[in-house]
């Protein structure tokens, strides 16, 4: 895109001024300089073009400099103001500059150094300023966006699960098998689309800098057992065979926010294995550091897929695609760096891949 000309707005009713002005600082900027010897000409003006600088006199006919700048304050509030007076104005000037906020004022007649020196000046404080109000911007659609992720999307998601729940286990009357089969497949579709409202909410949470660590010691077996327990069903019913040793290491970390990790590489590995596959985890404490690993003897993932596959709504180039959004891996890095920790992967085509994640002894030891 190309960039947008900056605009130095000059207004004073002297014509010599304003050709003076021009013909200085158009030595200096290559920016656009529009004169005015009409402070409601210039008011058009800003009202239709913006301006990033504004340099007005003081004493005009039609308007004073105060009445001017307040106008163009309304239109362009942030643009940098600078005012032109001379000697005997500079106390109503300085009242002006408390009063709506010029930038500074520089006394007529002034110096070439002062002046331009003023304008760069101003045209960096007017970029500054804007930079900032947009982040602020961003930062305010993000957090509605979080709200009406929340609010206006996950709860009439969760009302309908409830209700094609109620349908389903016969609390509102016998179905027969189409009208189950048909309610069932409704079931499962809002049941993904509340996964992914909720994968972007943490996405989000995330990346707003929300998400704040509830740390806590425990013990790390508890979490994979919970882990296990909870997708072996998953597992037996591909014909998966899930092996896992129990080693007692007591960790400092955000256990709710671990367990998601976890369950998201043990969820990957048993969508990626068939009948007869081999998923294979393992906790262990080597030199500064708690490694655990989530291994399968699945489908494994294209080499050069894998530089990607941490990154947002990554679900790699295989032509067969899961059902879910990309982001479970995407997240599961962010908590892991969240906790200084680090996460990676090996894989081979075929043979199957291993995601490893560790956490610096630090924390694992924090007490
Ligand atoms: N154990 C695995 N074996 C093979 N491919 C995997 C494995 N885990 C992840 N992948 C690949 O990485 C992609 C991204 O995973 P993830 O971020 O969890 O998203 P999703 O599971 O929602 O597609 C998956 O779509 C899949 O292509
Ligand atoms: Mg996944």
């Amino acid at each position: 895109m190309e960039k947008q000309k900056r605009k130095i707005v000059i207004v004073d009713d002297e014509r010599i001024i304003t050709d003076t002005l021009k013909m200085l600082l158009s030595l200096e900027f290559s920016d656009e300089i529009c004169t005015f010897n009409s402070p409601v000409e210039a008011l058009e003006f800003i009202q239709h073009n913006g301006a990033d600088v504004v340099l007005s006199d003081f004493l005009m006919p039609q308007m004073n400099g105060i009445e001017f700048l307040t106008q163009v304050k309304k239109i362009v509030p942030y643009t940098c103001m600078i005012m032109l007076t001379g000697y005997a104005d500079k106390e109503n000037a300085i009242k002006a500059i408390n009063e709506i906020g010029i930038h500074r004022y520089i006394e007529k007649p002034w110096s070439n150094t002062d002046l331009i020196l003023a304008v760069r000046n101003g045209f960096e404080r007017t970029e500054l300023i804007n930079k900032l109000t947009l982040e602020q911007e961003m930062n305010k659609l993000r957090d509605d966006f979080i709200a009406t992720l929340t609010h206006d999307l996950r709860t009439p998601l969760l009302a309908a699960i409830q209700t094609l729940k109620f349908f389903l286990d016969g609390t509102l009357g016998e179905l027969n098998d189409k009208q189950k089969q048909f309610l069932d497949t409704m079931l499962t579709s809002n049941k993904d689309m509340l996964g992914l409202v909720n994968a972007l909410l943490e996405v989000y949470k995330y990346e707003s800098g929300q998400l704040v660590l509830c740390k806590d010691k425990f013990l790390l077996n508890t979490l994979l057992t919970q882990c296990v327990e909870e997708l072996k069903p998953l597992a037996d019913n591909k014909k998966v065979s899930i092996e896992y040793d129990e080693a007692a290491i007591e960790i400092f970390a955000d256990k709710q926010e671990l367990r998601r990790v976890v369950s998201n590489l043990l969820g990957n590995a048993i969508n990626h294995t068939q009948a007869g596959d081999k998923i294979t985890i393992s906790a262990k404490v080597a030199e500064d550091n708690v490694l655990v690993s989530v291994e399968d003897t699945g489908v494994g993932i294209p080499q050069e897929d894998i530089p990607n596959m941490f990154r947002r709504f990554s679900q790699g180039t295989k032509s067969k695609r899961s059902t879910g959004t990309g982001l479970g891996l995407y997240l599961s890095r962010q908590i892991i760096e969240a906790h200084q920790g680090k996460i990676s992967l090996k894989s081979e085509l075929g043979k199957g891949s291993i995601f490893t994640f560790e956490l610096p002894l630090g924390v694992a030891l924090n007490v």
